[in-house]
């Protein structure tokens, strides 16, 4: 073996001596697997969103398709010390959780074909599609999907993970507008999940991410979609109190509206130490006026206005083109809160003191406290999230985003004991109000949040009957090490 291996990598150059596992796959798949160093494989590690993405992998496979995807899993899930990682978008901020020191990388982005059904209700994506390749797809015939807000969003991620788009007030998480997973498991076999074939799969893959296999191909149901009023505002400080007061009506069950979007990032920019507020907000009904969003474009002062008639092609297209320039280390971390008349004003506050008391020291921090509307859970079947189909979240429940960027691997351990202890003030603030929720949004979430504890024990535990069913013997647990893991 090491004898191949050496004659491997004289062949094709320079290569790692622990680099067995790669030189099987070389030989299996030649032409997709990539070493170090080489234009393909330096592309593949600078095009991730976070710089702690930036591994450094023993080889990185780029398959072609699901059948290349199969015969890497097969050969990769013989031998227990042999680690991988699978990569989408590359949009994680958490460490390894789609790349891996010493291991294989599967970098998914060769596989991004993206096509409509002739009757344009079904958009079939391969997992390594990013969104802003999507919607020129979609909005030219006029229809849409559940899919990312930011261009360069991977789909396998956000899609397993749940998924919240400008559509998901009325329309739900990505994940409950699929209707058929493409899948490679453990044994290499590629199997479809939908609601006839591996039912349980197919629920499980909707909030279980990486735990059960390799998701090749996302069937998603679109929706006819006309342009629509939507756009970002900016707000100076001023203009907090009003706006806090205004989301909290937003959420009030008596004004809601299920074509109404907003999210807003209230932001601390450490360079010159302000305040800011942007509100990202759609309205995507099929009736239009200009009055949709006056709850927002009311509110003064304003800094700045995009609010205009739109698409999602457009909308996505400064970020789809976006050049990783202003790369930094990223941290997000998240948690949920039932709406109350005051609890916004309180957990803002309190991250406005985390700002003042600890990250605005860390140089070169921008951080942001970020509130949007859970979406509704499908009403007549099963995702893997743990919303009764009687809740009704997106009319009282809040998605808190706390995403922070700063510049030295010396500071992170203070940025994250500071978040987590945020999110205990946060919660234990909702505590007091009786809003406390139980859920966490797995594609918000650090690394050290127990989402599945979050989804509750009977939705836990089936995705733990799951795992065991279609992996039995624990590659995406153990071998996989990235990702949250249900067991
Ligand atoms: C700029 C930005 C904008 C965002 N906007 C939104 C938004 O509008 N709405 C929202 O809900 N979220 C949003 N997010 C969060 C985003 O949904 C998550 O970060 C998501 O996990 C990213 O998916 P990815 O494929 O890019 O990530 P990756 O880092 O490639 O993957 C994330 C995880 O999913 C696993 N995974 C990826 N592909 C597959 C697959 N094919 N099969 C099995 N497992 C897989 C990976 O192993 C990894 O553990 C945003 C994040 C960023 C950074
Ligand atoms: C790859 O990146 C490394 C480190 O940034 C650099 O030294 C090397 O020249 C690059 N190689 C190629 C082939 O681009
Ligand atoms: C999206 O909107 C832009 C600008 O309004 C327009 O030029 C473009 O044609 C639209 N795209 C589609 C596919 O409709
Ligand atoms: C919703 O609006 C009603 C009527 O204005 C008000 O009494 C109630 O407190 C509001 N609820 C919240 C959560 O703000
Ligand atoms: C943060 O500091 C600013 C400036 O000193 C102060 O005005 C503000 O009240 C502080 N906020 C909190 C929540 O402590």
């Amino acid at each position: 073996m090491k004898k191949i291996s050496l004659a491997l990598g004289i062949l094709i150059g320079y290569l790692p001596f622990s680099a067995a596992d790669c030189n099987q796959l070389h030989a299996l798949l030649p032409g997709k697997v990539f070493f170090e160093p080489s234009e393909i494989y330096n592309a593949s590690i600078s095009s991730y969103f976070p710089l702690q993405g930036r591994l450094s992998p023993t080889c990185i496979l780029r398959p072609e398709s699901a059948k290349d995807v199969s015969l890497a899993v097969k050969t990769l899930a013989r031998k227990r010390s042999t680690h991988f990682a699978i990569r989408s978008g590359g949009h994680s901020p958490n460490h390894g959780f789609s790349n891996i020191d010493d291991g294989v990388t599967i970098d998914l982005r060769s596989m991004n074909d993206i096509a409509l059904s002739k009757d344009w209700k079904i958009a079939r994506v391969q997992s390594g599609a990013v969104w802003g390749d999507v919607y020129p797809v979609t909005d030219q015939v006029g229809v849409s999907v559940i899919g990312g807000r930011g261009g360069t969003v991977g789909t396998g991620g956000f899609i397993t993970g749940g998924g919240i788009s400008a559509f998901s007030r009325r329309r739900g998480w990505g994940c409950d507008n699929v209707v058929n997973f493409q899948v490679v498991l453990a044994s290499g076999e590629i199997v479809d999940a939908n609601a006839a074939h591996n039912k349980d799969l197919f629920r499980a893959l909707k909030g279980g991410q990486n735990n059960f296999g390799v998701v090749t191909r996302i069937d998603l149901m679109t929706h006819e979609q006309s342009p629509f009023l939507g756009g970002a505002i900016l707000y100076p400080k001023e203009a907090f109190d009003a706006t806090l007061d205004a989301f909290t009506e937003y959420m009030n069950r008596s004004t809601f509206d299920p074509d109404e979007l907003a999210e807003l990032s209230y932001t601390y920019v450490g360079g010159d130490q302000s305040f800011s507020l942007l509100l990202n907000t759609f309205h995507s009904g099929s009736v239009q006026s200009p009055n949709s969003l006056q709850r927002w474009t009311s509110i003064q002062p304003q800094i700045s206005s995009t609010v205009r008639t739109t698409n999602m092609s457009k909308k996505l297209q400064p970020s789809s083109c976006k050049v990783y320039a202003d790369l930094k280390r990223v941290m997000y971390g998240t948690t949920s809160v039932g709406i109350s008349p005051t609890i916004m004003k309180k957990a803002y506050t309190l991250w406005e003191a985390a700002v003042n008391d600890t990250l605005s020291r860390i140089s070169g921090m921008n951080s942001a406290f970020i509130i949007q509307p859970t979406p509704p859970p499908p009403k007549s079947f099963a995702n893997s999230l743990g919303f009764g189909n009687a809740a009704v979240p997106e009319a009282d429940s809040v998605i808190v985003l706390l995403a922070h960027n700063w510049d030295s691997e010396a500071d992170s351990k203070v940025v994250e004991d500071r978040t987590y202890e945020l999110i205990r003030e946060i919660n234990n603030a909702a505590a007091d109000e009786h809003v406390e929720e139980r859920f966490r949004y797995l594609n918000y979430a650090a690394s050290k949040q127990k989402i599945f504890d979050g989804y509750g024990q009977a939705s836990k535990a089936f995705l733990r009957k799951v795992a065991r069913k279609y992996d039995p013997d624990g590659v995406f647990q153990r071998q996989v090490k990235g990702g949250f893991k249900v067991f």
